[in-house]
């Protein structure tokens, strides 16, 4: 059996994306599988239709647009290739946060925290003025301004005040045409991912981000220094099982499908707020996803072999 881990690719998240698939293929090869690795920046299709590299399964550990826009999961359904994740559809509604947002609570009665979008065309036609006297009437600081599609926090920053909004909005969308303005909620930040073997769902203890600085940017997220884990998070046992649920009903009602890990803040009455949930989670050393397995006493080998074995059957 073939396994081809897709990674790379030209999206923002490259370099956390080359990691990605390494380590996940790493762990794989060690488990005994056949793998091969390819980064998208030299196209797909050749090298799917070529008889001596087409594989038997594909791990897209693309992260960001590409990778998880639907897109080369659109390419691998047309290529009838087996591939560990989510259908297309399914990866194009978690990708954009705020329909995300709004399929969880509609669907699924989550909570998530207040935001509007504001696309870039508005803010040029209104002019940063008052698009800043808009802002402060209708949602207030400090908030979160976000790509509405976007990963490892780039082009997200949090503003505390009117004067630092225009220069926040510049920054987002230098990496998306749509912003999304959310309101900071105080509490903890966790994520929960969750595994989907032969049918079981498999949701992992929540893991708690503790970051040293003020902020989980893409600084604090590739650098294992910036930040603590801690997994349970530091939370007591009913909230922890509430993220869980909330979780799995996020995972559900998106219709994701393999492996997910979704992101909430939970405030300060032990209510999980969702904030997004990840179809090509992070799967670095440092990231999330592994660190609450492997705390949870899986051992990685195992654990991506029988997701591998799973989607094959
Ligand atoms: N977008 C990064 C890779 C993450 O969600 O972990
Ligand atoms: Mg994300």
């Amino acid at each position: 059996t073939k396994v081809l881990i897709v990674c790379g690719g030209f999206s923002h998240e490259r370099d956390v994306s080359l990691q990605s698939g390494h380590r996940v293929g790493g762990f794989l090869e060690e488990a005994g599988w056949n793998v091969a690795f390819h980064d998208i920046d030299g196209g797909l299709l050749p090298y799917l239709s070529d008889p001596d590299t087409r594989p038997d399964i594909v791990w897209p550990l693309l992260h960001g647009a590409i990778g998880e826009d639907g897109s080369i999961r659109d390419v691998l359904e047309m290529e009838r290739l087996p591939y560990i994740g989510s259908r297309a559809k399914a990866s194009r509604t978690a990708w954009s946060k705020p329909i995300a947002k709004n399929v969880v609570r509609k669907l699924a009665g989550l909570n998530t925290p207040y935001s509007v979008t504001l696309p870039e065309s508005m803010f040029r036609e209104l002019g940063a003025e008052r698009v800043v006297q808009l802002v402060d009437d209708s949602l207030g600081m400090p908030l979160f301004v976000k790509p509405t599609m976007g990963g490892s926090a780039m082009g997200c920053s949090q503003v505390n005040s009117a004067k630092e909004l225009p220069h926040a909005l510049i920054d987002c969308f230098a990496y998306g045409d749509v912003a999304m303005l959310e309101r900071v909620v105080e509490g903890t930040e966790i994520s929960v991912s969750i595994f989907d073997i032969d049918g079981e769902l498999l949701v992992l203890p929540p893991l708690e981000v503790a970051v040293h600085s003020d902020n989980y940017d893409y600084e604090a997220r590739v650098n294992p220094e910036a930040s603590d884990f801690y997994v349970p998070a530091r939370l007591d046992a009913p909230v922890l099982a509430a993220a869980q649920d909330a979780a799995l009903k996020a995972h559900q009602t998106l219709g994701l499908r393999d492996i997910s890990r979704t992101d909430f803040i939970v405030d300060e009455d032990g209510v999980p707020q969702f904030l997004e949930s990840n179809v090509a989670p992070g799967m670095t050393d440092t990231s999330q996803l592994p660190q609450a397995a492997t705390a949870a006493g899986y051992d990685l080998g195992d654990l991506y072999s029988a997701l591998v074995e799973s989607v094959l059957r």
